[in-house]
């Protein structure tokens, strides 16, 4: 499959779906583990990862790297992409023609990867995504079962790093939804509250009911 993923990431270098094409310095298509089991999905390429080619390294990103590091993950545990794949003039917000001509390429992108968990990181990529309008403040910590790339996958909305940044009580939050990571790829091990353990007969019924049968004792 990661040669797959590597013969798209050629076909795609020379797109020209759209008027993006024309200012950007290369397509960023992509990077990470192409088996990544989670995938982060942002918004657009900035200037710095135009110039370099890859996505999330500008301030933006070393917070993501941060948050991953945080939970037990680097950047080469996961893959990142974008919705566009090619940066918009002044870092504008994407328009919905580019958004339309460049959407299938991230739809392939996951087919291809099929990852379990797939993060988006901001509106963009969460209405895009969950195919609903409702924004990232309503739904961000709310992991929702959806099929992307002819897949089920688990879409977890998260406030967009870049955002963060600027808004402290965003940070807070981003990094309380970011926690849950490692519960949604089935990371942790949960440990069952006592009161949902199975009563021990031994240890329960050792003195006056020791010899009745556990029927009578409604127990089972
Ligand atoms: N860098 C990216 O690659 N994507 C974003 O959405 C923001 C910064």
């Amino acid at each position: 499959m990661s040669d797959l993923l590597l013969e798209y990431e050629k076909a795609t270098s020379t797109c020209t779906r759209c008027p993006l094409a024309a200012t950007r310095t290369q397509v960023v298509f992509g990077s990470g583990d192409p088996h990544a089991e989670l995938m982060f999905v942002g918004e657009a390429p900035g200037f710095h990862e135009d110039k370099n080619g890859v996505p999330f390294v500008g301030q933006a990103g070393k917070l993501l790297e941060t948050l991953l590091n945080g939970i037990g993950l680097t950047r080469a545990d996961v893959y990142i992409a974008n919705v566009l794949k090619c940066r918009p003039p002044g870092n504008r917000d994407p328009q919905p023609e580019e958004i339309e001509a460049c959407e299938s390429h991230l739809f392939h992108q996951i087919e291809l990867i099929r990852p379990m968990l797939v993060a988006t990181l901001g509106n963009f990529a969460t209405k895009l995504l969950s195919g609903k309008p409702t924004g990232i403040t309503r739904v961000h910590g709310i992991p929702q079962q959806v099929t992307l790339g002819g897949n089920e996958v688990v879409l977890y909305p998260l406030y967009h790093p870049a955002a963060a940044l600027y808004t402290r009580s965003m940070l807070s939050v981003l990094e309380e939804d970011f926690r849950r990571i490692p519960e949604l790829l089935g990371l942790t091990t949960v440990v069952p509250e006592p009161a949902e353990l199975d009563v021990e007969p031994e240890l329960e019924l050792e003195d006056e009911h020791a010899q009745e049968p556990a029927v009578q004792l409604g127990l089972f």
